[in-house]
């Protein structure tokens, strides 16, 4: 990836000296060294200082930058700096300016505000990416591109809808297709010209402010998610394009935002036109790990398991949340880990200088308005640094292996909660996350997997919540599970098929021989209400009962067998838990949203039936993941609790890598803390 040119985990962040004197500078350069840092992102947010004017550029405080980094063995990730158009251009050339989803045109202002449809906008971005592949591409500083920042934002102006109907007559072809595909016909919406469709907004389709998935028309709605999202893709394109045409093996990435389940990008797509993958994460101290881990999964899924970079952080604290607590002693620390033991090969900060003005002088940073390293937060950092310096070039690369795999699909999802109904509680990441949780809680490796990935390396494949079925898919998974594979699905899967129409012929649609059933109606409970999942005969760690909620499918057997029954309601007595044999493999299905008993039983038993053993028993709140390379396994152990815990590592003497000591038997983990523990890979 790196030409042999990184040869440990990559450490440091987004760098801002243009806010700063060059006295500071130098400053900076000291403490950098004392905290082991060797790559600084920058020029994220400086168009404004690069470009003055229509014509004129000037680089010369970045080209001061860039030397003075190189001179500091620190490599430069470089940014294009696209992510906030200069004021100027938004006087000169409104068209850059974002019409938001009420309708309003904006002024200059905030950041992410550039039209990605803006004639100027793609001009001037792209230009500017040139510019900077032109003037730094034989700079010895520069490992890495950063295009744009934190990508997300939705347009609603002319010149979108015009490219919107473009992008629809490429889709569709004719207006007839783009009739049927949209079901037009319900409430009179036929269309004539294609000058007739305007954007789906609240001053068209949308029905709420708050909540801009509520639509009337799910077909229009869903394909201007599409639309952005390319739209978006197509604007990175050009500037990954300008830097490759200038530098060809440069390494081009742009920040992935929300954890990595930033719901409007469809970051499966956009995947194959980044040459690495790049999160950046910012938890809560009251979220729960898993949560985190998930995401962490969903990165490394991107680019089919190739590790990634851990591209943003904090420090310590955040600034836009409501209450910004900071992370409490150790905690950055084991964090860090998580993000490398899941698969991430760089740890990286927003940001290494605390800024002194504007939205985010209280963000968290490696370097605090103190200005020196006589605080907590910089002490952890620098030891932080150390041990990554000690730990070396070992972990880069190395993979996670897992049987297991959860599909992951944004289409699906954005379609999913489009809907109007069944029941406004269904939200496709909690369902994911209970399947998750099943697994983690059992530290079984999984990992997240897009419906292009192969799946014949899995044991296992869940999809759950499979509302939608892409053409392709449901041969996919026959196949799959044909050939020996087991496949999990869930209630309200096999509903539509791409366009969001309901496939005629009862649910599971495309699934239903595959599943051997047929669903006939799908009840949605209240929130506090639940029904019962009552086994007819114990199996595997599955037995007695367990509760369920949110929708109830009534469902007929056509060749599969049941495994549970409902205990409850008029239903009472039909399948909720069923298993089709189908080929040389099985596929189950789950008719309703499961307690987590229920997931916790129903993955081990599965696991069982797989051979997919846990990495290692251990108390909750212990996590437990492996990477893998050259014939060697790395086995990483956290303690995200407040109380120490202990671990039974079984026989064989390992290294653990942080304290170099060797360890086998039962060890206990301080709170917060971390081991990693080589071995052979067996
Ligand atoms: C995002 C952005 C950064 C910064 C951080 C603050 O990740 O990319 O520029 O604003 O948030 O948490
Ligand atoms: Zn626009």
């Amino acid at each position: 990836m790196f030409k042999g040119k990184i040869n440990k985990i990559l450490y440091g962040g987004d760098y801002n000296p243009e806010q700063w004197p060059r006295e500071v500078w130098d400053e900076d350069m000291r403490l950098f060294k004392l905290a082991g840092v060797d790559i600084a992102t920058v020029n994220v947010f400086s168009w404004a200082l690069n470009q003055p004017d229509e014509e004129t550029y000037c680089f010369d405080w970045l080209d001061d930058v860039m030397d003075m980094l190189h001179r500091n063995s620190v490599w430069a990730c470089l940014a294009t700096g696209t992510a906030a158009h200069p004021a100027w251009m938004a006087k000169r050339y409104p068209d850059v300016l974002l019409v938001d989803f009420e309708g309003r045109k904006r002024k200059f202002g905030r950041r992410h505000n550039s039209c990605p449809n803006s004639p100027t906008y793609r001009q001037y971005s792209t230009r500017m990416a040139s510019k900077l592949a032109e003037r730094y591409k034989n700079h010895p500083a520069l490992l890495l591109w950063h295009v744009n920042n934190e990508y997300g934002l939705r347009c609603y102006c002319d010149n979108c809808e015009q490219a919107f109907r473009v992008w629809l007559k490429r889709r569709y072809g004719s207006l007839d297709a783009l009739n049927a595909a949209w079901n037009t016909r319900f409430w009179g919406h036929t269309f004539y010209d294609w000058d007739e469709i305007v954007l789906p907004s609240l001053l068209s389709e949308h029905l709420s402010a708050r909540d801009v998935d509520q639509t009337a028309f799910q077909g229009i709605s869903l394909d201007y998610d599409r639309f952005m999202s390319d739209s978006l893709l197509g604007t990175y394109l050009d500037e990954y394009h300008a830097i490759k045409t200038i530098i060809p093996d440069a390494v081009v990435t742009t920040n992935l935002q929300s954890n990595g389940a930033y719901k409007p990008l469809d970051y499966f797509k956009w995947a194959p036109h980044l040459d690495i993958a790049a999160l950046d994460c910012y938890p809560t101290n009251d979220m729960p790990m898993s949560v985190v881990a998930m995401r962490h999964d969903l990165m490394r899924g991107l680019k089919n398991g190739d590790s990634y970079l851990l591209m943003e952080q904090s420090p310590s604290q955040l600034n836009w949340k409501p209450y910004n607590a900071l992370k409490r002693p150790g905690v950055m620390r084991l964090w860090s880990y998580q993000a490398i033991a899941r698969g991430a090969d760089s740890v990286m900060f927003f940001q290494m200088r605390r800024s002194a003005g504007a939205f985010e002088k209280f963000h968290g940073a490696v370097i605090d308005h103190a200005g020196h390293e006589h605080t907590r937060v910089f002490r952890e950092c620098a030891e932080l640094g150390g041990e990554l310096q000690e730990l070396g070039g070992k972990l880069l690369g190395a993979r996670v292996e897992a049987g297991v795999a959860l599909l992951f699909d944004w289409e699906n999802w954005w379609a999913l909660e489009h809907s109007s109904g069944p029941s406004a509680g269904l939200k496709y990441l909690s369902e994911m996350q209970s399947y998750y949780d099943a697994f983690y809680g059992q530290n079984i490796q999984v990992d997240l997997v897009g419906t292009d990935a192969d799946l014949s390396r899995y044991g296992l494949v869940i999809a759950p919540v499979l509302y939608m079925v892409k053409p392709g898919v449901a041969d996919k998974l026959k196949r799959y599970t044909e050939g020996g594979g087991i496949f999990v699905t869930t209630f309200f899967s096999g509903i539509v098929g791409e366009s969001d129409l309901v496939a005629a012929g009862g649910y599971p649609g495309e699934l239903r021989e595959l599943l051997g059933l047929w669903v006939e109606e799908i009840d949605a409970l209240f929130p506090e209400q639940h029904n019962r999942i009552v086994m007819k005969e114990p199996l595997g760690s599955l037995g007695g009962d367990y509760a369920c909620g949110l929708l109830c499918d009534l469902l007929h057997p056509e060749g599969a067998e049941v495994l549970a029954e409902y205990g409850e309601e008029f239903y009472r007595g039909m399948p909720v838990l069923t298993r089709n044999r189908y080929g040389q493999g099985e596929a189950w299905y789950v008719a309703s949203s499961p307690d987590a008993s229920f997931l916790r039983d129903l993955a081990g038993s599965l696991c069982a039936m797989r051979g997919i053993k846990p990495l290692l028993e251990a108390a909750e709140g212990i996590e437990v993941s492996r990477r893998v390379k050259d014939g060697r396994a790395f086995l990483f152990i956290l303690n995200h609790n407040h109380a120490a815990g202990a671990v039974d590592l079984g026989p064989l003497e390992q290294t653990e890598l942080l304290s170099g000591t060797t360890m086998n038997g039962t060890v206990t983990l301080q709170p917060k803390d971390v081991l990693i523990l080589e071995g052979p890979a067996l």
